[in-house]
């Protein structure tokens, strides 16, 4: 009995020391909102209040950091996927082209954004089968007439 409790309490505070040392890596702190400069010509209100719903924590300068954005190994993936979700497209930052922008409804219509992932810890973000449908024409409209004339 003695000795697994010893055990467990030398497992624990390994995992305390591991935990800790994550801590110390540098990565996952650049909890930046630059200064927006510039959004896209939204088709209407509506699509804009959808897409800082369900977009605009990845996509834009108005990322509202979680806590645990302040914990390791929390910190790295919400860093990957703003950083990297910024360079993709970034609606608070429309002075520059976005190769990838045509696709945002289609990417929002077939589920594939926002990442299940993310939806876990955000069901604020979470769309109906309506609104995302919504939002996806919203985004054609605004991102990519061309694909809507194609429909
Ligand atoms: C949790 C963060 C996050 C949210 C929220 C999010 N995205 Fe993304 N998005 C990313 C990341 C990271 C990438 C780049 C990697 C990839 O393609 O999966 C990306 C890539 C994209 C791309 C380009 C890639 C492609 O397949 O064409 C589009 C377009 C896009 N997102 C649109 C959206 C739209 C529209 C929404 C809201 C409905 C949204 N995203 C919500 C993180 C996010």
């Amino acid at each position: 009995m003695r000795r697994t409790f010893q055990t467990l309490s030398v497992f624990a505070l390994w995992i305390l020391v591991g935990f800790t040392v994550l801590q110390l890596v540098p990565y996952g702190r650049a909890h930046s909102n630059p200064q927006p400069i510039a959004e896209p010509a939204w088709d209407s209100p509506r699509t804009r209040e959808l897409a800082v719903r369900a977009c605009y924590d990845c996509h834009s300068n108005h990322t509202q950091w979680p806590w645990y954005a302040h914990v390791a190994p929390m910190s790295w993936t919400v860093q990957f996927d703003v950083d990297t979700g910024r360079s993709v497209l970034n609606f608070s930052e429309w002075d520059r082209a976005y190769i990838r922008a045509p696709y945002a409804g289609r990417r929002t219509a077939d589920g594939n954004m926002p990442p299940s992932k993310y939806l876990l810890t955000h069901p604020e973000a979470r769309l109906t089968d309506e609104e995302r449908a919504e939002l996806a024409r919203g985004l054609d409209a605004t991102l990519n007439p061309a694909n809507l004339a194609a429909r």
